[in-house]
């Protein structure tokens, strides 16, 4: 396989800093976006593989019942499809592989942020003579705008795996019209929801009986003794993830087991924790059929074309960019 040159652009907001405003602030809170170092990509890999985790495999159940269609409503016959957090690209691979072979010339443009992940990636989806591999390692909108800087053809955006959950409810928002206003009109994202659904299966999937979800959470303290020279013990930390009917998300956290100061060297100061008190790391929404149509008109698109696995417990949405005027 011909090596791919891997774009690199730099980070939105340092670690260090981030990191420091969540263990001072009341209550202690960091963002799950930093579970994606490379230790913690492989480990997200692991979660997908469980029986118990169910959003990879029904996601990919849409894909495989109804590649065709999608790629169908797809009218230009060059496509630049750019994937913001592309992981593994196993999934991705499945409509690749149709819009190759509905003979569509295809520019792929993968943005991940860790460059293990889009390694990975590139062992599952190499080039051809119809499909062009660009790679690029970094956060979301510099990647993107070091595509779009790059590229006049037609786009497909691809935000999936319900990647879109991780957002608060305003996030969410800014997140898909910022989206909108790096894309032109007529362009399309194809974005993946979890849907609303029975709260065993949800509890399952986020606190799994292998404990790998909770390895996963971990890592993040682990990250922070990797990266900032801390001292967390992993062993006085315990993961605890619920549903909260009333915001409609999977909540999770880890609580400290007792009372503790736990000291980083980077900033040379320890941090208390009260027993039990929490660090909230994640939440993950679900979804119902109005809340993404009403999301879609709230951002600039229109909805297409709806895609369900054949539960009904996911969604892969087809939206358009809004060629109407706009005031900005
Ligand atoms: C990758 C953000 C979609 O929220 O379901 C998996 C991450 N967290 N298990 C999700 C995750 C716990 C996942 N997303």
């Amino acid at each position: 396989m011909e090596t791919e040159t891997i774009t690199q652009v730099e980070h939105d907001v340092p670690f260090k800093l981030d990191v420091y405003k969540g263990l001072t602030s009341s209550p202690k809170e960091i963002s799950s976006k930093y579970f994606y170092d490379d230790e913690g990509s492989l480990i997200f890999q692991e979660i997908t593989q469980m029986e118990e985790y169910y959003p990879t495999r029904l996601e990919m159940d849409v894909f495989k019942r109804n590649k065709s269609a999608i790629v169908e409503r797809v009218e230009a016959e060059h496509v630049d499809v750019v994937e913001l957090g592309a992981g593994d690209g196993h999934k991705t691979k499945v409509l690749l592989e149709e819009m190759v072979s509905k003979k569509k010339l295809t520019r792929f443009f993968p943005i991940d942020i860790s460059e293990k992940a889009i390694r990975e990636l590139l062992k599952n989806i190499g080039a051809s003579e119809r499909l062009e591999v660009r790679p690029v390692v970094g956060d979301f909108f510099k990647g993107l705008d070091q595509v779009v800087s790059h590229s006049t053809n037609p786009k497909l955006a691809l935000f999936l795996g319900s990647n879109i959950g991780n957002f608060g409810p305003e996030e969410r928002i800014s997140f898909l019209t910022n989206l909108k206003q790096a894309l032109r009109p007529g362009d399309m994202l194809l974005i993946g929801f979890d849907l609303k659904k029975d709260i065993n299966k949800l509890m399952n999937a986020y606190d799994d009986p292998h404990g790998v979800t909770k390895r996963f959470n971990l890592n993040l303290l682990k990250r922070i003794n990797r990266e900032l020279g801390g001292n967390f013990d992993l062993e006085s930390f315990h993961h605890h993830a619920f549903y909260n009917p009333r915001k409609g998300a999977m909540e999770s956290s880890l609580l400290s087991l007792k009372e503790q100061d736990v000291y980083i060297e980077e900033y040379g100061v320890s941090f208390h924790f009260d027993a039990f008190e929490p660090i909230l790391l994640e939440h993950s929404y679900k979804f119902t059929m109005t809340e993404i149509n009403t999301m879609a008109k709230a951002c600039g698109f229109f909805t297409v074309e709806n895609f369900f696995d054949s539960t009904n417990g996911y969604v892969n949405s087809l939206w358009k960019v809004n060629s109407e005027a706009h005031f900005h």
